[in-house]
């Protein structure tokens, strides 16, 4: 065992740990959620679970470490079972005492699963603090677990299922989407990564999707959860791009590039937008904007309820306006004169060809003055060495990097982003990229790099590139 470095992770936390508690002391606030996330806490928590986690590979014995590791998925099974039968709405609802606990065989008696089972992933959970075990067999929500809550009352739930995760944070159906349609597609990672026919394939149409489902095999995610058939997934998935919103504070989009810095009039196009719900804090803020939501058919048909939700007046104003469009075709005639093209996780879904078609078709519509914004995650290499021979560095963030003893890429503070990765492998064949590699996509499809914003790990990063 490495004592020195034990001393030296724990001497961290230590230091991390007397910050976090002189910011909390002098600001008043937690940072537990999102919504109330400051940036002050930012560096410390990262340093703190990064210093953590790798105090834990260096004391668990390897063994040990590596089957943690290998059963990582009945983790993924059991989120899945209790967002989907309810569990933190039924506790929320009906349980009892100070803590609102509630037996399991009460649990299972309003969800209809089976109590002794249930029991058993609530417990795997519970150990993991999610949920907390407050006598044998009796369960609470705890503040990781209400992160889950769809707000909806259980009348609603049984009413009308489908409906479970509207107007929700969106946690619950970005925990669906990853340990349902993800997890699944990832199983045949290692059979799509052995065969010869696939290995050495970029085609989406060889991601492991495509030997996840009955009939996936020449469909790609996308076209298959756009399916009359697959309305519920189409949906939830809506939902879940949210939740990745509610994953940073609400006004992380405008942390990088300036968007006040646009002229009155200006039009944003935000490309692949969903619902728009990423552009929503840049309509609230900067009055001058004019936002056009471009996704396909089905999902910008769903964008005009969000904003009259949200933002009603903009929609009131024509501030905001939509456009079904595919990002493989010519931008429509009309958007001449754009400001700014967003694309936000967007190129992650794609293998570098696809990528290199879809900006050479923003480029073709760009002017001399638009900039194009990509926001995704940035990747690190593990190692403090980030340099790549041949490899054109260009703009990069200074703090980007954590500090020593630290794993250069914050570690497992950071893990999300290389999971992110592994799942685009898995849906799409698709990858998370370095800034290099953001060059190599950008350089043949005409624009160059003229920002970066990358040094906060946990809040999406933003490139932002002009026309050349
Ligand atoms: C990962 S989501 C990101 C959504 C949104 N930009 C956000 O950050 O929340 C990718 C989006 O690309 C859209 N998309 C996929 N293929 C498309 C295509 N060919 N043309 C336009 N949009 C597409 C999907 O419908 C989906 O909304």
């Amino acid at each position: 065992m490495d004592i020195k470095q034990i001393e030296a992770l724990s001497s961290v936390i230590s230091a991390s740990a007397a910050q976090l508690k002189e910011l909390q002391d002098s600001l008043k606030t937690t940072q537990h959620s999102a919504s109330t996330a400051r940036a002050e806490f930012l560096k410390p928590s990262l340093e703190v679970v990064a210093a953590a986690s790798q105090l834990i590979a260096l004391v668990r014995t390897p063994e040990r470490y590596l089957m943690d590791m290998s059963t990582g998925h009945q983790l993924s099974s059991s989120l899945r079972v209790v967002v989907e039968t309810n569990v933190v709405e039924i506790l929320r609802e009906k349980g009892k005492g100070p803590k609102k606990a509630l037996h399991i065989k009460e649990i299972g008696a309003y969800n209809r699963v089976n109590y002794l089972k249930l029991g058993r992933v609530m417990r795997l959970l519970a150990t993991h603090h999610v949920f907390e075990e407050v006598s044998p067999n009796v369960f609470a929500n705890n503040t990781i677990s209400l992160a889950m809550d769809t707000g909806k009352s259980l009348a609603q739930l049984e009413a009308a299922p489908e409906e479970k995760y509207d107007g929700s944070n969106g946690i619950a159906a970005l925990v669906g989407l990853f340990s349902d349609e993800t997890m699944h597609n990832s199983v045949g990672i290692a059979e799509i990564l052995k065969s010869p026919e696939t290995t050495n394939s970029f085609s989406p149409f060889d991601a492991p999707f495509s030997i996840a489902w009955p009939g996936t095999r020449n469909i790609k995610m996308y076209d298959w959860l756009n399916l009359p058939e697959n309305k519920p997934r189409l949906k939830r998935f809506g939902m879940a791009m949210n939740g990745m919103n509610s994953m940073t504070p609400p006004d992380a989009i405008l942390r990088g590039f300036n968007w006040s810095s646009l002229a009155p009039g200006s039009i944003v196009v935000d490309c692949g937008g969903g619902v728009g719900s990423v552009s929503l804090p840049i309509v609230q803020t900067c009055p001058q904007i004019h936002l056009i939501v471009q996704d396909t058919g089905p999902v910008v048909a769903e964008a005009p309820a969000f904003w009259k939700a949200n933002q009603p007046e903009a929609l009131a104003q024509g501030r905001v306006s939509f456009q079904a469009h595919n990002f493989f075709e010519p931008q429509p005639a009309e958007n001449t004169n754009i400001a700014v093209y967003l694309l936000r996780m967007i190129m992650h879904n794609w293998p570098d060809a696809e990528c290199v078609q879809i900006l050479k078709r923003v480029r073709a519509a760009c002017t001399p003055n638009t900039r194009i914004v990509i926001v995704d995650n940035i990747m690190l290499y593990a190692s403090r060495d980030q340099t790549v021979e041949g490899a054109d560095v260009g703009a990069q963030d200074p703090d980007a990097l954590a500090p020593e003893p630290l794993l250069a890429n914050w570690g497992a503070a950071n893990s999300l982003s290389y999971k992110q990765d592994i799942n685009m492998l898995s849906n799409h064949n698709a990858c998370e990229r370095t800034v290099p590699e953001f060059a190599d996509l950008l350089g043949p499809a005409g624009f160059k790099i003229v920002e970066v914003h990358q040094a906060h790990q946990s809040w999406l990063p933003q490139i932002v590139a002009v026309p050349i």
